[in-house]
């Protein structure tokens, strides 16, 4: 078997010190599991902007679609506000995306145990949580054409356009058909079919697909609106939820913030399948580069080392290192080993960015 290749890309803001702890995990695996992986890293975002003008690089772009996974850190930073959109960090996030065809973004919303009171939610209401959200991310209103900001008279008018064809959204419906399956068997689709005609096509075509090909897996349809009310009022009443780009942006966030802090969540967004049956997949926590908190170790790097641990489980078919990861970030938070976003009103010591790395490598050590 040829070593498994990943392309690490910290991008901007804390990006890079939470990745520094990937990479802690990433050498742990080759050190005490034989596993090693051929890493390359490259700048993404406004690094890479600063050296080449552009927020992605075409012999990035080429590097990405040649390696089995790529893990992103995070993009963006207000110095980089004043740019011109077609060259701000986003599009290069957003190019990786499209081009490698990234179609199925797997959001999970976990709520740890140790973290039940962190939630804005009560605690019975978010304890034990565990729901998928899949949110498409290569097509919609992020990417349909036309677009712009045009003149009209004498006012300008800003322009975009939700767009939906069959198959993409017959794709993305298989995505969590297949992933409900390994899970509760649920899945919820979220759209607003009373007032888009993308939304009205949304939910014939997942409940064609669902007809056909998944008639075991149990079905239901929300309007996102009320989806993201009832994300508040009783989340633990989902297992897969299914959506577009836009309305998964906003409702991934609100699950998110349901588990009580944005510095936990991984996330894997997967294509199809390369001529080495691995999906194309690119991993990056949900959070974003955090300009305020950057370069003081104070980020937390648990969403980007879970993102990694997906990335074990998704693209290397590593599913038991997978859950070796997840269960040395659940020993160390079951041990009180907080960083800074996670302290609580008791107060305390934070950790360091690093000092959670540490403590994380310590907890697989110990599982060995
Ligand atoms: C996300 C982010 C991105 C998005 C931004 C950074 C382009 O909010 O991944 O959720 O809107 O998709
Ligand atoms: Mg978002």
């Amino acid at each position: 078997m040829t070593t498994p290749s990943l392309l690490i890309l910290p991008g901007d803001g804390i990006g890079p010190e939470v990745m520094a702890e990937v990479r802690k995990i990433i050498d742990w695996m080759g050190a005490k599991r034989g596993l090693v992986f051929d890493v390359s890293e490259d700048l993404v975002g406004g690094a890479a902007y600063d050296k080449h003008g552009t927020p992605l690089h075409d012999d990035t772009m080429a590097k990405a679609q040649e390696v089995d996974a790529v893990l992103l850190g995070a993009v963006g930073g207000p110095k980089y506000d004043v740019l011109d959109f077609s060259v701000k960090p986003e599009r290069g996030l957003l190019r990786l995306r499209k081009e490698m065809d990234l179609y199925a973004n797997l959001r999970p919303a976990q709520c740890f145990d140790a973290l039940s009171d962190f939630s804005s939610l009560k605690k019975e209401v978010v304890a034990g949580l565990d729901i998928m959200i899949i949110r498409e991310l290569t097509s919609g209103v992020y990417f349909g054409e036309p677009r712009g900001i045009k003149k009209e008279g004498n006012e300008r008018v800003g322009i975009n356009t939700q767009r939906y064809t069959e198959s993409e959204i017959a794709r993305v419906a298989r995505s969590a058909f297949e992933m409900a399956r390994k899970r509760g068997n649920k899945v919820c689709s979220m759209e607003k079919a009373n007032v888009m005609e993308s939304g009205i096509l949304w939910r014939d075509v997942v409940q064609e697909i669902h007809d056909a090909e998944y008639p075991d897996v149990e079905l239901s349809h929300m309007y996102a609106d009320a989806g993201a009310m009832q994300l508040t009022r009783w989340p633990k009443q989902f297992d897969v939820i299914v959506t577009d780009n836009l309305f998964g942006d906003l409702l991934s966030d609100l699950a998110a913030m349901l588990t009580g802090s944005l510095g936990m969540l991984p996330s894997a967004s997967l294509g199809a399948p390369m001529a080495n049956g691995r999906p194309k997949a690119l991993y990056e926590p949900v959070h974003g580069s955090a300009p305020d908190i950057a370069g003081q170790g104070k980020a937390n790097p648990i969403a980007c080392i879970l993102s990694f641990a997906m990335a074990l489980r998704y693209s290397f078919d590593m599913g038991e290192e997978a859950d070796r990861v997840e269960k040395a970030v659940e020993k160390v938070l079951a041990d009180g080993v907080r960083t800074a976003d996670l302290m609580g009103p008791e107060g305390g010591v934070p950790v360091s960015t690093s000092g959670m790395g540490d403590a994380i490598v310590a907890a697989l050590d110990a599982s060995l």
